[in-house]
């Protein structure tokens, strides 16, 4: 414990009040920099930690949760409640075991119910799991979730999402294994084994990309925009805009549900996407900003368009080829001398790297290499990408300008 004297002590809970204040009225910032002054003042202050860790829990900063939650068990003054929030941190930022510790902790003075029970089960089986013996920990699975169990492939295909994000490489192959034998044609399980195995492969398959978006088309912009904190297109169109804002033709390759759409449209007289999955296109029609959407493998589609377009975007679209030669290629002929080609990538050390996620990682200097026969950089940016397993992924934007040959 901490010697506070009596003027600390007082400034601590008038900053204490402040915080109780501000997160009432809905200001998280105010609060959280209330909580932090009340904790300066005094490190013990039991309710300015679980403060802190309820407002950290609200705004998705889980491992700064998990911190603030602990600080309270530390001095043994946390309660059920307390130890429920930190259940659900540590679940979040992947920590199955000590999230199931302290889901336990709760369970001794209350039982749990709802979402507690059910993210108490998962975090167990998948702690066990991770410990090696998945058929046992499926087998438990459903006497420990009793009333809340949820579908156990479900349970499995989430298990193997979260072994994998929270790099558990091992229980998530050997969970795989055993999706993939319950459907042995599932093209989207098999190039995720593969990822997760770190095999050797230079592109992700065309099937895996159209099944993966067809289903995930409609949830798509819920998830990456207000889950994921993803503003790759609003990002890399700015920085298109920075040199240029006026094209004859643009072509959004990998257009997704074109969430792009809106902040290419205004610079462009003519606006076309094209995509592998259908079910993201049917989304981007919606959108009525594009002129023309096609349904094409974006190789393909190039190659029929010859110097068509003045700007090709292709905003987290690289990530789905490893080597980029041919799309280098294929992109450097569509493109008109002096026109532009604007790109995000996720970065990597390696030339690229296949991730548990599936996707592909790049290294800055890889890409460069390969676009400097046909392209002059105009601007290179580093940025936060989107969120993967609840912390930033580094990504680079990049413009280039097509070079008159
Ligand atoms: C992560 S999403 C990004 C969508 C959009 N560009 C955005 O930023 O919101 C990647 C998109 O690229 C598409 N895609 C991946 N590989 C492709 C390929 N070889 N040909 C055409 N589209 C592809 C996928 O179908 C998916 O819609």
């Amino acid at each position: 414990m901490t010697d506070v004297s009596g003027t600390a002590a007082t400034d601590a809970q008038a900053w204490l009040d402040r915080a109780v204040r501000a997160d009432a009225g809905g200001n998280v910032a105010a609060a959280e920099r209330a909580f932090l002054q009340a904790l300066a003042h005094d490190p013990d202050l039991v309710d300015a930690h679980f403060g802190l860790g309820v407002t950290y829990f609200r705004s998705a900063r889980y491992r700064e949760a998990v911190l603030a939650l602990q600080a309270v068990a530390t001095v043994g003054a946390a309660d059920a409640a307390i130890y429920l929030l930190l259940g659900k941190s540590l679940y979040l930022v992947g920590r199955f075991a000590e999230s199931a510790v302290a889901f336990e902790a709760a369970l001794t003075t209350m039982p749990l119910q709802g979402d507690s029970l059910r993210c108490y089960s998962r975090a167990r089986t998948y702690a066990r799991m991770i410990a090696g013996n998945i058929p046992d920990a499926l087998a438990d699975y459903v006497s420990r979730a009793c009333s809340e169990t949820e579908p156990v492939d479900v349970v499995m295909r989430d298990g193997f999402g979260l072994l994998s994000a929270y790099g558990h490489r091992d229980a998530a192959a050997a969970l795989g294994a055993l999706l993939i034998a319950t459907d042995p044609d599932d093209a989207v399980q098999r190039h995720l084994n593969d990822a997760v195995a770190g095999r050797a492969i230079d592109r992700v398959p065309p099937a895996y990309v159209e099944a993966h978006f067809d289903a995930f088309a409609d949830g798509f912009d819920d998830k990456l925009v207000k889950l994921l904190a993803y503003r790759v297109p609003e990002q890399l169109a700015g920085l298109v805009r920075h040199h240029r804002s006026a094209f004859d033709h643009i072509l959004d390759v990998g257009c997704g549900t074109g969430l792009a759409g809106e902040h290419l449209r205004p610079l462009a007289r003519q606006l076309s996407g094209v995509d592998l999955s259908a079910r993201m296109l049917e989304q981007a029609a919606r959108r009525q900003r594009y002129d023309t959407l096609d349904h094409a493998e974006a190789l393909a589609y190039l190659a029929e368009r010859p110097a068509a377009f003045d700007l090709v975007f292709a905003a987290d679209t690289l990530i789905y080829f490893g080597r980029l030669n041919a799309l280098m290629d294929a992109v450097a002929k569509s493109v008109r001398p002096g026109g532009l080609f604007a790109a995000s990538i996720e970065t990597a050390s390696r030339d690229f790297e296949i991730l548990p996620s599936g996707r592909f990682a790049h290294a800055d200097a890889y890409v460069m290499r390969l676009a400097d026969p046909h392209f002059e950089l105009l601007d290179q940016q580093a940025i936060d990408i989107r969120l993967e397993a609840n912390l930033p992924a580094k990504g680079t934007l990049f413009v280039w300008r097509r070079r008159h040959v």
